[in-house]
């Protein structure tokens, strides 16, 4: 996958002499004892990652630990200290006014929590601003305005000015507003922190829907693990200026990497995160694919079965695609009804699941049979299968975890 966004060994040190404060890091001084001694803060120390294209990035930490600094060094609303960014293969830091100003209108969109709407404007004009200022002609950016008004859902309210709207449908004005200008990458810093956790969790999903109609690379500041693990595809954990983790949901869940990172899961039932493409494993049954010779397929596999300690095979498409699965015994009956292929033994009634299916749900499922559950995406290709006993070792590691 393209990478979108590299940041390496980035620092921002603020305060007036930030090359006695890098000296004294490489020293091996802690940010505190370096605020200490000369009252110079370290906001950010040594952040390595990659965004991928179409991922959403999010930067989760508690207040103060840097998040806000390290989103405003990728388009240097601040500037760095040391180190580099690349956004789209360009390096930020070596930009020209001209260029870099251009890249934050274009390319890089960013929403805050306050949401700086211009008060005497309609919403429609609120929502063209970043055209407008781009030059773009007023039919042209009032279309666009509106077409994406009509997807964050407030198309009526085009007409309407920004104090006559709640404050969820504000933000969703602050979301279109940087929408509009269809950037490659968009920064939201604790954009939704300010609303109610009904409207948050609206807007996540909205903002997970227009993510499903057309993929974008989001950076996404959040102080929040529920928010985090909602709509992150992967997670940076930040402490004290530094990046202490970063992994996908499930990566972090099975493995937090110290106890800073295990408090976020304090009081959080973290099971309710899991889908079934966490639990699917891939190498616990094999896999066949019908050739041309079905008669030897089903005697194969057949044989295979009998040999191994898996009760049953899973079968898919040469592409990937998962046509159902076989048992010792549905093999038997097929061969003895005179079947020719693979496709004439597998289970009818075999139950399949969704890789974003819900523990509860999936649960569900898999008590339903002594069978495993294979596990597809959204395309129908075959992912891994759940089995009861994995389902329950997994729910009893997590509820250890817990206490
Ligand atoms: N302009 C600034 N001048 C001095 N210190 C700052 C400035 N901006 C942020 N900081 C400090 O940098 C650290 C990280 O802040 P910030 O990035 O805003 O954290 P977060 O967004 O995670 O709450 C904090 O200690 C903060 O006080
Ligand atoms: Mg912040």
């Amino acid at each position: 996958m393209a990478e979108k966004v590299v940041v390496r060994n980035l620092y921002k040190v603020f305060g007036p002499q930030p090359a006695q404060a890098m000296d004294l890091l490489h020293q091996g001084q802690s940010k505190e004892q370096i605020f200490e001694k000369t009252g110079m803060v370290v906001g950010v120390k040594d952040a390595n990652f990659t965004v991928d294209e179409g991922e959403i990035f999010v930067l989760m930490g508690l207040s103060g630990s840097g998040k806000s600094t390290l989103i405003r060094l990728l388009n240097r609303l601040v500037e760095p200290t040391h180190g580099q960014v690349l956004v789209g293969g360009h390096d930020v830091a070596a930009m020209g006014r001209k260029a870099l100003v251009a890249l934050r209108r274009k390319d890089m969109a960013m929403v805050f929590q306050s949401f700086a709407l211009l008060p005497h404007r309609t919403v429609l004009d609120n929502t063209a601003f970043g055209l407008e200022v781009a030059g773009v002609g007023r039919a042209q950016r009032e279309r666009r305005a509106l077409a994406v008004l009509d997807q964050v859902g407030l198309k009526a309210f085009a007409g309407k000015k920004p104090a006559e709207l709640s404050g969820g449908m504000q933000q969703r004005v602050g979301l279109a507003r940087a929408l509009a200008v269809d950037p490659s990458l968009m920064l939201m810093d604790e954009a939704f922190s300010a609303l109610d956790p009904l409207k948050r969790t609206e807007m996540q999903a909205l903002l997970l829907q227009l993510q499903k109609d057309h993929r974008r690379t989001i950076v996404f500041v959040s102080h929040d693990l529920d928010e985090a693990f909602r709509i992150g595809n992967r997670i940076a954990i930040m402490e004290g200026g530094r990046i202490v983790q970063i992994g996908t949901p499930d990566e972090i869940l099975r493995n937090p990497s110290d106890a800073y990172v295990r408090a976020f899961f304090k009081g959080v039932d973290v099971r309710k995160y899991l889908v079934a493409r966490d639990l699917a494993s891939a190498d616990a049954l094999s896999v066949v694919q019908p050739t041309l010779d079905g008669r030897s397929d089903l005697v194969r596999t057949s044989a295979q079965l009998q040999h191994g300690e898996a009760l049953q095979a899973v079968v898919v498409e040469a592409g990937g695609r998962l046509l159902g699965t076989v048992t010792q015994d549905s093999l038997h009956r097929a061969m003895a009804s005179g079947a020719t292929s693979l496709l004439g033994a597998l289970l009818t009634d075999g139950a399949v699941a969704a890789g974003d299916l819900g523990l509860h749900a999936l649960v569900a499922h898999v008590v339903k049979t002594p069978l495993a559950v294979p596990v597809v995406d959204a395309a129908g290709n075959y992912l891994g299968v759940v089995t009861q006993a994995q389902l329950l070792q997994r729910l009893a590691a997590n509820q250890a975890d817990d206490v």
